[in-house]
């Protein structure tokens, strides 16, 4: 049960040029937890998720990994990642769902060999648990923006990583798909037990679905279990850090899992 956090963030401060955007950040993400990192635009969200993904270096403050400094940390195949980017995807791409997820050995298969039984057993697995299985053979374009984010997802864990990490996936899926999306995020966590750190505007929808609850505006200005979370009304949120967050759809009625 003593294991380190997956994720550990000390005293991180950043800046591009004159202004801090991020201000002695502490965050810790233990295994297991689905942390929902809540922020108005502009806020550091991303420029937080660059730090762990070692996209931007960090120069002030620590970043652990699995509770090894991230500077000598190698395995990174541990953490799966599906950036804000893959929104704008080029739908007249040709490529099959199949080799879209398969890219994601890449590092593990090199750029030339094809897969084993072993991979193509991983690249169905994932693409079953992101409930996309009857599109296994269909081009990526012919695809719905939620879709292709499921099938981004897919080639994200097909590696098998710890931890999954996602940057506003939901902002390219349809509104009538967005809950069904976050059950498929619930069934990563709750039964393939990968930890999830998402980058949200939803956490009123996935109230029932996240374990933890971080609040970015510059600072850090809340970290703690959704428990926690709950008790802090919209005037201590907006007192907190301004607006940006969507609480009114708290008790949003459930519409059961369609994974
Ligand atoms: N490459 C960059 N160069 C300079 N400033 C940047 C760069 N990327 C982001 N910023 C600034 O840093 C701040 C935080 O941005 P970002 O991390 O993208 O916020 P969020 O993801 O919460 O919307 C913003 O003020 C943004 O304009
Ligand atoms: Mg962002």
């Amino acid at each position: 049960m003593n294991q380190p956090p997956v994720i550990e963030i000390k005293n991180v401060s950043y800046r591009y040029d004159r202004d801090n955007v991020l201000e002695n950040i502490q965050l810790s993400v233990p295994k297991g937890a689905f942390l929902g990192l809540v922020g108005p635009n502009g806020s550091g969200k991303s420029t937080l998720l660059k730090l762990i993904l070692g996209l931007l270096k960090v120069k002030e403050g620590e970043v652990f990994l699995f509770g090894t400094p991230q500077k000598s940390f190698k395995n990174w195949d541990r953490i799966g990642f599906v950036s804000q980017k893959a929104n704008s995807f080029n739908t007249g791409f040709p490529a099959t769902v199949y080799e879209v997820v398969a890219s994601g050995l890449t590092k593990k298969l090199g750029l030339f060999r094809r897969p084993g039984s072993k991979e193509k057993q991983a690249i169905k697995a994932a693409v079953e648990a992101v409930g996309m299985e009857a599109f296994l053979t269909r081009n990526i374009g012919e695809l719905s923006g939620g879709q292709q984010q499921r099938i981004f997802i897919a080639r994200a864990i097909v590696s098998k990583p710890d931890i999954l990490i996602l940057d506003e996936p939901t902002v390219g899926v349809d509104s009538k798909n967005v809950e069904s999306f976050y059950n498929m995020l619930a069934y990563l966590n709750q039964q393939m037990g990968i930890t999830l750190l998402l980058v949200t505007h939803d956490i009123g929808i996935i109230s029932d679905k996240v374990t933890h609850v971080a609040c970015l505006n510059k600072y850090l200005h809340f970290h703690g279990s959704m428990q926690q979370f709950e008790t802090l009304d919209e005037e201590d949120l907006s007192d907190l850090y301004g607006h940006g967050i969507h609480l009114l759809d708290h008790h949003h009625e459930h519409q059961g899992a369609d994974v």
